[in-house]
């Protein structure tokens, strides 16, 4: 449904609906309204019950295990709202996080009198090995809780969450995943990654509609956390607490199933290998055509997931927020080009491209020609 005529390299900040999808939900729309009880209150379960039957049996969740929220940002703040920090706490994280979940985090810190603490991973990052060492090796002994993304935001960097997960359980420090773009996007099974929380987006690379997300925790940590808008089924078990969060607008998650459908007809895990590869080769051509930009990440991909991002010349760091926003409407309104100019830090400016079956990869080369002129 994208408009015509838009080179969108940008599926990873909120998805694409494909058509039937986007179809599947509007119905459900009118079904809510043709019989709004029927539906919210008597079918409520039954229906969710069906999309999260699905949602598990492809990522690796028992549906008592995990609860359908509206976003991953929901899912982290059901996790930091419910647990408890003390002064001599510390939260840590990577200078790569979210800058949602960042807040979050720091709005826990703020109430509780936690520390918060951000390690900063050394770019450009050489291997898994190295990431996870630099990860690993900054948790102390007051870490109560290690956040960390599966897939980063600026980077688009595919951590080595299992090692990270290894080693800090090996500590007795819980991680909590940060899973956004995981979902559609790497091979995936929740539970075998052994987080002690696990917060995951349908709405990116699962083509669900926006709005379908959910958070996944280990059994043993279960019983402490609760959804973020807590509600009738407090107290009778974590999955069953997820099944009713108010009244709130049902029809993405009932249309989930309509959208895993459309990745096993387009060749189910041929589409995200499909992605990858274009990802991989994206990286190389933005690095190779692009004056001055840097790989962040390997050239062989093995850190890569369905998106990419170089580093920009320094001329790029030395804009203003301002002066990046405009750019970024340059490119749309003038080039036709949907494409994020992110900021890591004051030092450096990323371009990211997302890599999804829409795109072809002349839209790439286009990328790299035109912020090239940019530069000159
Ligand atoms: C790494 C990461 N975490 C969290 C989010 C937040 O996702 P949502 O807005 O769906 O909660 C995003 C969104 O882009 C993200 O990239």
């Amino acid at each position: 449904m994208l408009e015509p005529g838009v080179d969108f390299l940008n599926h990873g900040s909120f998805g694409a609906v494909p058509r039937v999808v986007f179809e599947a939900q509007t119905e459900w729309r009118r079904r809510i309204e043709a019989a709004p009880v029927e539906v919210i209150a008597r079918r409520r379960l039954e229906l969710i019950d069906a999309a999260k039957e699905q949602v598990g049996r492809w990522l690796g969740m028992k549906p008592d295990d995990f609860g359908l929220v509206t976003n991953a940002t929901e899912g982290v703040n059901a996790v930091l709202h419910s647990l408890r920090f003390s002064p001599g706490d510390e939260l840590l994280t990577t200078n790569h996080v979210y800058n949602a979940v960042r807040q979050a985090m720091k709005f826990t810190c703020a109430r509780s009198g936690a520390a918060y603490r951000e390690v900063a991973v050394p770019m450009p990052v050489r291997s898994p090995a190295d990431l996870a060492d630099a990860v690993v090796g900054a948790v102390s002994d007051r870490t109560r809780l290690l956040v960390i993304d599966h897939v980063t935001s600026p980077t688009a960097t595919v951590f080595p969450v299992e090692r990270i997960v290894r080693a800090c359980t090996a500590r007795g420090v819980d991680v909590l995943i940060d899973g956004a773009h995981a979902p559609g996007m790497v091979p995936l099974d929740v539970e075998s990654i052994g987080a002690a929380y696990y917060s995951g987006n349908l709405h990116k690379w699962a083509f669900a509609p926006r709005g379908a997300a959910f958070l996944w925790a280990r059994p043993d940590r279960q019983a402490a956390i609760h959804p973020a808008v807590v509600s009738h089924h407090y107290g009778e078990g974590f999955a069953s607490e997820f099944s009713w969060q108010g009244t709130r607008e049902l029809s993405a998650w009932f249309a989930v199933p309509t959208a895993l459908e459309f990745t096993r007809q387009l060749g189910g895990d041929a589409v995200r290998e499909h992605n990858h590869a274009m990802a991989v080769w994206a990286h190389r051509v933005l690095a190779e055509r692009l004056d001055g930009a840097e790989a962040i990440v390997p050239p062989d991909g093995s850190m890569l997931g369905s998106m990419a991002a170089v580093k920009l010349p320094q001329t790029y760091a030395a804009l203003s927020e301002a002066q990046l926003l405009s750019l970024q409407q340059v490119l749309y309104t003038r080039h036709r080009i949907e494409v994020p100019l992110m900021r890591l830090d004051p030092n450096t400016v990323l371009l990211r491209v997302s890599c999804q079956v829409y795109n072809t990869p002349r839209q790439y080369e286009r990328v790299a020609d035109v912020v090239r002129g940019l530069l000159d």
